[in-house]
């Protein structure tokens, strides 16, 4: 073999690779060439050449070594904060209420739109920067704070600009669908009219935007309206997912499914003609444990369902300020655990193979050779603590295509 650029050594790994559950090695030595893992296996298995001159030696000090985790579901680009909201929720008003009130997303567009490039890195910096303490080394941004052409291109600018900051992949999904902005109130429509032949095709020009999502539900946009976004989001090339059944069932699941969309993503209220569907287009469900517990709700997803005909599930956070406030990836793998009920190893595996899937990349997510060397280590005896603890130290390094992210982290 080919001489490794790197290799960490002094390590245990969890390889997740197809078949082998955890994939657990004790004494592990793990290398790469050109950011693409090489060598990933028992130590004392080490190939003959896999070591020259130039190799870098990481001694990892007994570190569990996993793929480093992906988020595959965020709204972390947005100016201001809904603590208010969040207070009046406890005293006994609802999100829809408060959604109906011009609150809720329209109070996020209004910080949004008022807030310049800049500003708008600035302010959502430190949330991408605390996913990638957890481990996070790919992540999702969606717009749909601004709902004008001009501020969904600046926070796509901005969601880019984060990637190329911190290093990170972040892939930026076009979410113009989220909420009916306050010009068009009462001709959702027209907006509907106005984001097919205006902004669609501009977010595509632009190249700014790997997907387009939807909120579709009674406070969002209807299944004939996410329809028509996902016909010109098709034939403009994009890819699609969508904001599904969260907070009740219009069939969203099998209406994502249709369009061979990539996830379709919250699916609470997903019914099993929705679940059917999903497994015949191989689109995931992407769980979102984190607004399920902001908003108090009751009904989780169909996560029995979604085994028995072998979806995909992925877990994220939903980074977003109004329902769900997550900075750790790491403990909505325990909400997904409990109280949605996967078995730490599905979650772990919704955070990393199945998070890569929900966005598209099948070059990530597990320690396989020939994959991007993009691996976190962590101070822990057994992977299922990721899912165990409620929070806790974060990663003790990130590596993305095998450059470490984390200053004074190990192996640096
Ligand atoms: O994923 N459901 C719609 N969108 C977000 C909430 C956004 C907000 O309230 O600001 C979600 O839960
Ligand atoms: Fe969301």
């Amino acid at each position: 073999m080919q001489p490794c650029d790197a290799l960490i050594v002094a390590c245990r790994a969890s390889t997740l690779a197809p078949g082998q559950g955890w994939g657990l090695i004790a004494d592990a030595a793990i290398g790469w060439r050109n950011g693409r893992l090489s060598y990933v296996g028992p130590r004392d298995q080490l190939p003959a050449g896999a070591i020259d001159a130039n190799t870098r030696i990481h001694p990892a000090n007994g570190a569990l070594v996993t793929p480093a985790l992906i988020d595959c579901h965020t709204h972390l680009v947005f100016a201001g904060e809904r603590i208010a909201e969040f207070e009046q929720r406890l005293e006994g008003t609802s999100y829809a209420q408060i959604a109906e009130a011009g609150g809720g997303i329209n109070a996020t567009v209004q910080a949004t739109r008022a807030a310049n490039e800049d500003e708008l890195l600035a302010q959502s910096l430190p949330r991408a920067r605390a996913l990638l303490a957890d481990g996070v080394a790919t992540l999702e941004i969606k717009s749909g704070y601004g709902l004008d052409l001009e501020s969904e291109l600046r926070m796509l600018r901005v969601a880019r600009r984060i990637g190329e900051t911190l290093g990170v992949t972040v892939r930026t999904t076009f979410l113009g669908a989220h909420a009916l902005p306050p010009e068009y109130r009462g001709r959702a429509d027209d907006y509907i009219d106005m984001l097919c032949a205006q902004m669609l095709p501009a977010v595509a020009e632009s190249g700014l935007a790997d997907a387009v999502d939807a909120f579709c539900e009674g406070i969002g946009f209807t299944p004939a309206q996410t329809r028509r976004v996902f016909t010109r989001a098709r034939a403009l090339g994009l890819p699609v997912k969508l904001h599904a059944d969260q907070l009740s069932d219009l069939g969203g699941a099998a209406l994502v499914a249709e369009f061979d969309g990539l996830s379709a993503d919250h699916v609470e209220y997903s019914n099993t003609d929705g679940v059917l569907a999903m497994a015949q287009s191989d689109c995931v469900a992407v769980l979102l444990p984190g607004a399920f517990h902001c908003l108090r709700e009751t009904k989780k997803p169909p996560v029995a369902d979604f085994r028995a005909h072998g979806v995909a599930m992925a877990v994220a956070t939903d980074c977003n300020p109004g329902t769900s406030p997550l900075l750790s990836l790491r403990l909505a793998l325990t909400m997904a655990c409990n109280p949605f009920g996967l078995t730490p190893l599905e979650s772990m595996l919704g955070a990393t193979a199945n998070a890569a899937k929900a966005l598209g990349l099948s070059d990530r997510g597990r320690l396989v050779p020939g994959l991007r060397a993009d691996l976190s280590l962590w101070d822990i005896a057994h992977p299922a603590a990721l899912a165990y603890w409620l929070g806790g130290p974060g990663a003790l390094q990130v590596f993305s295509a095998g450059v470490p992210l984390l200053r004074d982290g190990v192996c640096e």
